[in-house]
């Protein structure tokens, strides 16, 4: 049975990269760890780790990105939160056998190899949650 293993991240949608960071390296004291560019998804994120899990800022680098839409519907704040799980193809047949409602119907593969999914907020009490097998 597929098994989730820990929050992997919580992500925030930002406008502002910098004034971002002021907050969550400068005032809180995170130590940023990695700020990247994701042309893939155009976007900037920063990851800041903190006891297994991270804390992720995504910005928006182009009008047409999932994200800028997002931004401009809803603005700044929570975007998603991240689950690590074993078997991510178990789980989204898991998910599907319940009437859980997803975004992405099969697994994707990131630069780095990790495997994500999406299940949207509709089933999920309003949080769109990320699934991720590393
Ligand atoms: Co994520």
């Amino acid at each position: 049975m597929p098994t989730i293993k820990a929050i992997n991240h919580v992500a925030v949608v930002v406008d502002d990269m910098e004034k971002s960071l002021s907050f969550w390296r400068d005032a809180l004291g995170i130590e940023l760890h990695e700020l990247r560019d994701v042309p893939a998804e155009k976007s900037q994120v920063a990851f800041l780790p903190l006891a297994g899990a991270e804390v992720e800022l995504v910005m928006p680098t182009s009008d047409e990105s999932g994200i800028a839409k997002y931004l401009a519907k809803r603005g700044q704040g929570m975007h998603h939160i991240c689950l690590e799980v074993d078997d991510i193809d178990g789980m989204l047949s898991q998910l599907r056998s319940k009437n859980i409602r997803l975004i992405n119907e099969e697994p994707r593969t990131a630069v780095d190899g990790k495997k994500y999914a999406f299940i949207h907020p509709e089933s999920t009490g309003g949080v769109l949650v990320e699934l991720y097998q590393i």
